[in-house]
């Protein structure tokens, strides 16, 4: 029987916490030298909840790191043309750096189109195409990425996973988390299988993973068994399961049954806590970037 052991929580609120410090001190040196102050603006389409809270926490951010921050509120049944409108103010707006449009957007909008007509050098983000296509070609340096596969990296760096020649599996093909936290350890020199819906014998291909990224949005899909003795387990899941005994009537879990892996994975990210803020840490990251970049 082989013996138990306790894996590493990967303290995502710390090291966010530390990452946001270096940022304010970044941000104050700038504006000491006569630098403008970063302003990031979000674009938020209708009424829904968790983009509202997300939206909230992420101008709060900016605040605390001494940054401005525009927060663009649009209607639920607001036109394509006025969305795009929008976006094209800000892209002419000197004082906004970073634009994030929050999704998902309503569905009689077109995303695609949307994000195209961000300014590649303003999209912090990391959504428009000119920059997924710096990400994804050998040879070329990325601008912007977006921010939780970067947070992704930076607990891989944190944990000291070796990442060349490493198996990794990333569960999940978003434009926002899974393809390019795929392109990420692949630059990085992983061996890199991106699975999905339609992926088959999905244990048996986590079972071969050193490093196991999972971002599919199903509360514990991943289960202990499917995680090898070892490997590094990252959770993005965020899903909300009902728990009568919670406050709120609810609790947060992530996609993986962390209870059965803690035994005997190296490492996981706690959820909550784990790859949740260093999402804002990183977009923060970003905006400075964007004012750096507009200079
Ligand atoms: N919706 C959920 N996460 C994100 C994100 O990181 N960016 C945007 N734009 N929308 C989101």
């Amino acid at each position: 029987m082989a013996e138990e052991q306790q894996a590493q929580l990967l303290d995502g609120k710390t090291l966010a916490a530390d990452i946001r410090a270096d940022l304010t001190q970044r941000v104050a040196k700038r504006l000491a030298g006569g630098g403008s102050q970063p302003g990031l603006a979000t674009v938020l389409v209708g009424e829904d909840a968790a983009s509202q809270v997300y939206v909230r926490s992420k101008h709060r951010a900016c605040q605390d790191a001494g940054m401005v921050s525009f927060g663009i509120e649009l209607p639920a049944d607001a036109s394509q043309a006025e969305v795009l409108a929008e976006v094209r103010r800000l892209n002419a707006d000197p004082q906004v750096h970073g634009i994030l449009v929050q999704l998902p957007l309503p569905a009689h909008l077109d995303e695609a189109a949307v994000i195209q007509t961000i300014d590649p050098l303003k999209d912090v983000d990391g959504l428009h195409p000119e920059n997924t296509g710096l990400l994804a070609q050998k040879g070329r340096q990325p601008r912007f990425v977006p921010a939780t596969p970067l947070g992704v990296m930076r607990l891989l760096a944190e944990a000291g996973t070796p990442i060349a020649g490493a198996n990794a599996v990333v569960l999940g093909r978003s434009n926002i988390v899974g393809v390019p936290v795929a392109l990420l350890l692949l630059r990085a020199n992983a061996t890199v299988t991106l699975a999905h819906s339609r992926t088959r014998d999905l244990d048996a291909l986590c079972r071969s993973a050193d490093i196991l990224v999972a971002a599919v949005g199903r509360a514990e899909m991943v289960r202990g068994d499917w995680v090898k003795r070892d490997a590094v387990v990252i959770d993005v899941g965020i899903n909300r399961v009902d728990d009568a005994e919670a406050k709120r009537g609810y609790r947060l879990v992530g996609d993986v049954a962390s209870d059965e892996v803690v035994g005997h994975a190296a490492a996981i990210t706690p959820v909550p806590g784990g790859v949740g803020p260093m999402t804002i840490a990183m977009l923060l990251e970003n905006t400075l970037k964007a004012a750096e970049l507009q200079d």
